[in-house]
């Protein structure tokens, strides 16, 4: 249509290129914004290089405008993408990904370089990065240095600084430019104090439309949240210093829907009095009205955050303060020390050297400090709000696997979240932004019902289509919520005099008396015959027994559900090596009671996988 061709021309990385003569286009898939801030020093490091560039988000281009990037003089595109669930590529790549799949279009002259961002206690390490990689250069393009791969698991930053520091000699080498290798720290944005602006102008806390939290108009999303109330907010965990929160968002008057299995994403913010330190830490007047604005003026992103606005309403609603910063940042504070010796420290951290990558694992990530701990234990660096501002990256949603049917429950979704607080070694107390952002969201008598930013992500966490098919849920801790939403489906379906298969959880927890949720609705379902509910105390006796005891124990049973049934098998949870404990169990399961090898068996795997008959919802 007219206007897509409009936007598209808009939008054309070339004539963006064209136009402002640069040369090196960095795309990101990104979906909590690292591979978009990776992609973002990428393309302002290029400067250093003679290779001036710029940030594209695939969604927003025309991908196929790729085949003219040759006509560029020494051109270069480079992809940051990350890989989540079950290998998918992020939402804003998608469509790139299917293109380049399954598109035959030549790509020679193309010359370009990739990074990844996966986790390895996944199953599909990178899958994305890896698979965009080898297809470009099956279509005819240049591979100008070898891919790289971050762990987030592990250490991504250093995976990253490693993997560039190697990147920029090989880009000159090919291009045959000398480096200058100058160190150029340059804003990327210009700062307008507005002292009068008009009030109504000034953004106060929404993500995208002005007033748009309290002029709300459907369709809700990402960008246009709805203002949900918390009706429900109670402490599951019977004892014990940890808190298991029950959650329940309204969705009346949002006309959102979901199903069991689907996310919800929250948006926090962050704790006032972090704000306040943090806004006395850099000596600011918090109720300054501002505006930070792009010097690259053919930046689709203008402001890095909804501009103007107040350096209270930034730090509080858009920049993750309790991030740990990373090491662009810290080299970026280096500059605002008066005391020599904090600046050395702070430059030792920020470089590739082992000695400065020890001492970033160990004072920053080891000692958890965010940026205000860093500016109180460096009482010489006072550097600007503005560009701490600027520097910090976007505060981003959290997602939560809904716990509750959407049949059972179509006006609310039910959140089962773990409140984060924990002591770091430098004997601070730190605490998660959105857990803890809930935890004071709790409904008071006489009061008007507490409220919070949401919307709704549909997964591929879904029931079998047909109720007899029998399943298999295996989630510890927390991993129980999306199950519960099912198990509350199977049961509202059996009422309703449907034939429904058997429905099998395995549920994990330290202690009964302790972390047992939802203790009483699973005994009443068991004891309905709706649910055989097998449970793993783990710390109840002197031994640990874990869920995965459990699936062993249980071999022929389950091999009756997934091998005889063609039942489904569902996994869930933030156990770090759960679910690959899961998987191996599951492989010498169908070997020994399937008689297979044991590629066989990873086969037969890989099959009910794409058969969903097979998935995951973790996160770590
Ligand atoms: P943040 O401010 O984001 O802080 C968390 C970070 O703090 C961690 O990443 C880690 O770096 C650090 N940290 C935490 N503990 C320690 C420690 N002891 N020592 C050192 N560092 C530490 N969570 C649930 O509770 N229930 C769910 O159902 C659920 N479902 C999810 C579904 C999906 C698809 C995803 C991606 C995540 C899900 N999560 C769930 C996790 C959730 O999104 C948040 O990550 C979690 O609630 C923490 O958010 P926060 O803002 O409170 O903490
Ligand atoms: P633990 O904390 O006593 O080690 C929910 O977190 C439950 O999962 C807890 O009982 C926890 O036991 C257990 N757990 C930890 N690691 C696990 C793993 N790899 N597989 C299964 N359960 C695990």
């Amino acid at each position: 249509t007219a206007v897509n061709t409009m936007t598209m021309a808009e939008n054309s990385f070339i004539k963006k290129l064209k136009s402002s003569g640069r040369s090196l286009v960095v795309f990101y898939g990104s979906q909590t914004g690292t591979a978009e801030e990776f992609a973002g020093r990428l393309a302002k490091e290029g400067i250093r290089y003679r290779m001036k560039g710029m940030v594209a988000d695939p969604e927003e281009c025309d991908m196929e405008e790729l085949l003219q990037l040759k006509d560029i003089e020494n051109s270069l595109a480079v992809f940051c993408l990350a890989t989540y669930g079950e290998g998918d590529p992020t939402d804003n790549a998608m469509e790139f990904y299917e293109w380049i799949t399954s598109g035959d279009v030549d790509l020679t002259g193309l010359n370009y370089s990739v990074f990844g961002l996966g986790n390895k206690t996944y199953e599909h390490y990178n899958k994305v990065a890896i698979y965009v990689d080898k297809r470009l250069e099956e279509l005819g393009a240049t591979r100008v240095f070898e891919m790289g791969l971050g762990d987030d698991d592990a250490n991504i930053e250093d995976d990253f600084i490693t993997w560039k520091d190697r990147f920029w000699p090989s880009v000159c080498d090919f291009f045959g430019i000398e480096s200058t290798g100058e160190d150029i720290l340059m804003r990327q944005y210009r700062l307008v104090e507005q002292l009068e602006v008009v009030p109504d102008r000034v953004y106060t806390g929404e993500v995208a439309r002005l007033h748009s939290l309290e002029n709300q108009r459907p369709p809700f999303d990402a960008k246009n949240p709805f203002l949900s109330s918390i009706k429900v907010n109670r402490e599951l965990h019977k004892s014990g210093d940890r808190s298991c929160m029950h959650v329940e968002f309204e969705l009346e008057g949002s006309k959102l829907r979901y199903e069991a299995g689907d996310h919800i994403a929250v948006y926090p913010i962050n704790d006032s009095s972090l704000v306040d330190r943090l806004g006395e830490l850099c000596n600011a007047n918090l109720d300054t009205v501002f505006s930070l604005i792009n010097t690259d003026t053919d930046s689709s992103k203008k402001h890095p955050f909804p501009c103007p606005t107040t350096y209270r309403t930034a730090l509080t609603h858009y920049v993750e303060i309790t991030a740990l910063p990373r090491t662009h940042i810290i080299k970026e504070l280096a500059e605002y020390c008066s005391d020599e010796k904090d600046k050395e420290l702070l430059k030792l951290m920020s470089s590739t050297t082992p000695e400065g990558k020890a001492k970033y694992q160990s004072w920053v990530q080891e000692a958890c400090r965010n940026i205000v701990h860093i500016l109180e234990d460096i009482p010489s660096c006072r550097p600007p709000i503005d560009h701490i501002c600027e520097l910090l990256p976007r505060l981003q949603p959290r997602f939560y696997s809904i716990s509750s049917s959407g049949k059972l429950h179509p006006t609310n979704v039910h959140v089962t979240a773990v409140l984060v607080d924990y002591k770091t070694p430098t004997g601070r107390n730190n605490k998660g932004v959105c857990t803890t952002f809930l935890a004071l969201k709790k409904p008071k008598a006489d009061e008007p019902l507490p409220r919070a930013p949401i919307f709704i992500r549909k997964s591929q966490f879904r029931l079998p289509t047909k109720p007899e098919t029998p399943i298999i849920m295996i989630g510890p801790g927390t991993g129980l919520a999306p199950f519960r939403g099912f198990i509350q489906e199977r049961h509202l379906t059996k009422e309703e005099n449907k034939n429904v298969g058997e429905t099998i959880l395995y549920f994990g927890c330290r202690k009964r008396a302790e972390d047992y949720i939802y203790e009483e609705e699973l005994e009443n379902y068991a004891s309905k015959g709706s649910l055989n509910l097998r449970i793993a105390f783990s710390r109840d006796q002197p031994q640990k027994v874990y869920v995965t005891h459990l699936l062993e124990q249980d071999a022929d049973l389950i091999w009756n559900v997934i091998g005889e049934k063609k039942g489904h098998l569902y996994i869930c949870g933030d156990a770090k090596s759960m679910a690959t404990d899961v998987r191996n169990i599951l492989l010498n399961i169908i070997k020994t009671k399937g008689n297979m090898n044991d590629s066989e068996a990873q086969q037969y795997i890989k099959k009910m996988e794409t058969q969903k008959r097979y998935s995951a919802d973790v996160w770590s």
